[in-house]
């Protein structure tokens, strides 16, 4: 899926007291359908807003966002939520699984929500807690688990209605160096097999490598 950002200006504003924050400043963006974009930049540069206007998850303050043709800096909330249910897999640094559903169910949710026949999400769910490792741990709930675990249940989530945009925030942050790698390693590991664009918002020179190329965000823009 292509991504694209025209003349996009973001502005937080403030509270009455609290001055308003213009964090993105004219930034115009492409990414090519299958890419794998790594963004990098001081912590308050802006990632996490460029990637909630790519995700459709908040609108520009002006500017366009286009997802694969689709403007959805223009679209109505009704068509941005079937979007991002159906076109969109996110990654969170803070994992964000749902507590009182099992493994097997946060990876299924995608599925429940696309009203996917319950023998088709019994079979692509276990096959998803395969390819992610976690095989033996389906009936086991998310506070039972490592860091590096749950993420890999949340990448599970994330991808297995095989979303075209895959959005990860800081995806290894939360993660030591073993852990982080073997995350890494599963998101390298879909990017191959199933060609998904990926943004990718990093602190790590580690994770930046798994990537093609790197978008750099400062001063209110991004440059390559
Ligand atoms: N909801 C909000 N209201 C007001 N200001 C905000 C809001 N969200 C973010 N900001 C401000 O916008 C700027 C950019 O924030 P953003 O979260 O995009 O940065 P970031 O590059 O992701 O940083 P980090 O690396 O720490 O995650 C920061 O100055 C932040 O304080
Ligand atoms: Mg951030």
């Amino acid at each position: 899926m292509q991504v694209r950002l025209e003349h996009v200006t973001h502005v937080y504003a403030g509270s009455d007291e609290a001055a308003a924050v213009q964090v993105l400043n004219d930034v115009s963006l492409d990414i090519a359908p299958g890419a794998f974009a790594v963004l990098r930049g001081a912590s308050g540069s802006g990632k996490s807003t460029i990637l909630n206007l790519i995700g459709a998850v908040d609108r520009p303050t002006s500017g366009r966002v286009y997802l694969g043709g689709i403007e959805t800096s223009a679209a109505s909330e009704q068509h941005l939520t079937l979007l991002r249910r159906k076109s969109i897999g996110f990654v969170f640094q803070q994992f964000n699984l749902i507590p009182t559903l099992t493994v097997f169910e946060n990876v299924a949710f995608p599925l429940s929500l696309a009203k996917v026949n319950r023998r088709d999400i019994d079979s692509r769910t276990r096959a998803m807690l395969e390819r992610v490792g976690l095989a033996h741990r389906a009936s086991h709930y998310p506070n039972e688990l490592s860091g590096g675990e749950m993420q890999r249940v949340a990448i599970g989530r994330a991808v297995i209605h095989r979303p075209p945009l895959i959005v990860a925030d800081e995806p290894t942050g939360n993660l030591d160096s073993k852990n982080g790698a073997s995350v890494l390693e599963l998101i390298r590991s879909i990017h191959e097999t199933e060609h998904p664009t990926i943004v990718m918002a990093t602190h790590s020179d580690a994770a930046a490598a798994f990537g093609e190329y790197t978008i750099s965000v400062a001063d209110g823009n991004v440059s390559r």
